[in-house]
């Protein structure tokens, strides 16, 4: 049977335009939302945008624009980027909206008329980047949570009793440990609200870019009341149709990032609760992207545009590389290097190698169709793939039920990389060389074993990267892959005598000019052209870094080299896989080193140094971006780094920590 499954993202501010941070929850929903209609769920995937507030209105005078003006033409940039990114929500809300207006003012009333709101004066700090008011004495103090100088406001407000729903809210997140995702979120949530709850203005009177408060219009309702609501009046909350909101509310998940769990914790459930509503089955935070060692923020300026990658590498590359490098729930950095070096490795060398070596094969031996596995000529290999290929169903889906994205794709990948070694130790070009009917068949049940653990990982991945994977799909002849039945995916069911489409690459390789293009365009940006708007919350000078700019190329002295030239030497951390001598060459050493995301032969000139045995298994340091040359016919692709002695025998380099496979040394 299936069930009804609401998601939502935070709604944005439009203060400025969108970055990939906003673009990376928005992706992650997307992507949950895209898995639970591949099994059948009804879903409901909503996002919008936060219009109100100081903040924004201040945002708009800086402009030069009417809050509605300024405000209706970033929203719409949110939308369209959405839309080129053909990310899938069902409904878009913006705060401005007559329906958004309704049903925040007859929240209002409900909880007031469940008698939790009473008037008050409220003398204190304010903060208006964070949209809170704080603990903060005296005129300028700065603001707990981003230490920017708060403001003083003196004004008569509607108080909202929070401190009525201390224990309840308590009991809540002890008795619904999942309330709160991850742990680590829960325990902070959990000590604040022990550490006591005050009562919370929810109006202001200072300014007027808000809902009027019902019955009492001299006063706004408080912007985070106002954009917190947005999860039920986008449902129809508070209008004369209730059947989306009785269809879908109680969400089953609000994504966010991190800074903003208490809003979402404690004053959203409180609030639900004041008016007798239900509560959301669960929040999860995840963390931050990191860019140049901070959070890449609007109000930094250190931001990267969705629209930069998309242009270069696509929507699907970006997709991958946000849900595979970052681990959901803590921070990750950003880099396009990474970027590039993750599309390479996963997609172009991965995905699309195996889609394109496996469906070519099909194609040039068996007329473009499915040919048949014989049950004769079966081997163990052949169930070794057939057994990890249901293995890996079963742990994407668990890991991918906790959004532990990059987990479930490492075993999604796990299995490209399993096919790919299986092709290579069949070699079914050479069974297709002998025309006899044993090695006909076995070529036959090779390619059979190899589309069908392809269709697996391409049905699995598709809520990830749902443009590249619809390609694989028509290419193997099997339709519009969005009709497609996930609760229905096992082995064997690829049919004898499919015909296979055209095949073509899904992935080009990129090469390093991906990178400088990328780089150029967001230097571009930043040189203001296409920037709209401007954060015009409160920043102190020292705080207010200009954006990154490009570096100043500074005098360097003779004989010494720049970061940056340094940076160019991508040394990575490897593990010897094979070692053996080479024939006539008495210093050298083949090697095969694996990088954690490839294996790569290389040819050192250890051999004096070291029994080729001993090295197995061993971590060592490479020079990984070193064009790749020929050393007594072999190929090596990078250098292994040694101590070199005068007149004495190289040392590798290695460490007494332990190191992932592939990390950077900097
Ligand atoms: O807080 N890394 O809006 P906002 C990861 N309007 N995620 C990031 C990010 C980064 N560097 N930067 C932004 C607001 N995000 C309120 C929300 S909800 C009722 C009101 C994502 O424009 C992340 O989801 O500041 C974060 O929580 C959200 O954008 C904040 O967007
Ligand atoms: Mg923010």
């Amino acid at each position: 049977m299936s069930k009804k499954f609401y998601i939502t993202t935070p709604i944005y501010y439009v203060n400025a335009r969108p970055h990939i941070g906003h673009a990376y929850t928005t992706i992650a929903c997307d992507t949950i939302a895209r898995r639970h209609r591949m099994l059948g769920d009804d879903t409901w995937f909503l996002t919008g945008t936060d219009e109100h507030g100081q903040k924004i209105e201040r945002a708009a005078q800086a402009a030069g624009k009417t809050p509605q003006q300024f405000t209706d033409e970033v929203s719409a940039q949110f939308r369209a980027l959405w839309d080129r990114m053909g990310l899938s929500y069902d409904d878009f809300i913006r705060t401005t909206s007559e329906r958004h207006k309704q049903g925040v003012q007859a929240l209002w009333r409900k909880i007031r008329d469940n008698g939790y709101i009473y008037k008050g004066t409220y003398s204190g700090q304010y903060c208006v980047f964070d949209e809170l008011y704080v603990d903060a004495v005296g005129p300028g103090a700065p603001c707990p949570l981003c230490e920017r100088p708060t403001e003083t406001v003196h004004e008569e407000n509607y108080y909202f009793k929070l401190s009525a729903f201390q224990e309840q809210l308590i009991r809540l997140y002890t008795e619904q440990p999942d309330f709160i995702r991850p742990e680590t979120r829960r325990n902070e949530v959990l000590s604040f609200v022990r550490g006591g709850l005050r009562d919370l203005s929810i109006s202001r009177s200072t300014f007027s870019w808000g809902i009027p408060v019902p019955d009492d219009p001299k006063h706004v309702v408080y912007v985070w009341l106002d954009a917190l609501a947005n999860y039920i009046t986008a449902l129809g909350y508070g209008s004369a149709d209730a059947s989306k909101f009785n269809k879908y509310w109680p969400a089953d998940v609000h994504m966010i990032g991190k800074e903003i769990v208490r809003f979402h914790c404690v004053y959203w459930p409180a609030f639900l609760l004041a008016a007798g509503l239900p509560l959301p089955k669960g929040i999860t935070a995840h963390g931050w992207l990191l860019f140049e060692e901070s959070k890449m923020s609007k109000s930094r300026g250190n931001i990267v545009r969705a629209e930069t990658i998309v242009d270069v590498l696509g929507t699907d590359a970006l997709r991958y590389f946000l849900l595979r490098e970052v681990v959901f729930g803590q921070d990750g950095s950003f880099s396009f290097d990474a970027l590039v070096q993750r599309y390479n490795s996963d997609l172009a060398n991965g995905l699309g190698n195996l889609a394109s070596r496996t469906l070519t094969m099909i194609t040039r031996y068996f007329k473009g169709e499915v040919p048949y596995p014989s049950h004769a000529a079966h081997t163990a290999a052949d169930q070794a793939i057939e057994d990890a290929a249901k293995k890996a169903v079963a742990d994407f889906g668990t890991l991918f039920d906790e959004y532990q994205f990059s987990r479930a794709l490492e075993i999604a990948w796990g299995l490209v990389s399993a096919v790919d070694k299986y092709i290579v130790e069949n070699e079914p070009w050479a069974l297709d060389e002998k025309k006899d009917e044993e090695s006909r068949a076995r070529l036959a049940t090779v390619l059979y074993t190899s589309a069908e653990a392809l269709r697996i990982v391409t049905a699995l991945a598709h809520p990830v990267m749902p443009t590249a994977t619809a390609k694989i799909w028509v290419q193997m002849g099997l339709g519009d892959i969005k009709t497609f039945d996930l609760t229905q995916l096992q082995w064997g069911q690829l049919h004898l005598g499919t015909k296979l489409g055209e095949v073509q690459a899904v992935f080009p390789r990129a090469d390093k000019s991906a990178v400088e293009r990328m780089q150029k365009m967001e230097e571009q940006k930043i040189g203001g052209t296409a920037s709209v708007g401007t954060d015009a919350s409160p920043v102190p000078p020292s705080e207010a870094r200009p954006p990154a700019a490009p570096k100043a190329s500074a005098a360097i002295p003779d004989g010494k080299i720049s970061i940056d030239d340094f940076a160019k030497v991508e040394l990575r951390v490897a593990q010897v896989k094979t070692a053996e001598r080479v024939k006539g060459a008495d210093k050298l050493l083949r090697l095969e080193v694996d990088l954690g995301t490839e294996v790569r032969q290389l040819v050192a000139g250890i051999a004096e140094a070291y029994e080729p045995e001993t090295l197995i298994g061993r971590k060592v340091v490479i020079v990984a971006n070193l064009a790749p040359r020929k050393l007594r016919g072999l190929e090596s692709n990078g250098m292994i780094v040694a101590a070199s002695p005068e007149g004495g025998k190289p040392v590798l380099a290695s460490f007494l920590e332990d190191v992932p496979l592939g990390t950077r040394l900097k």
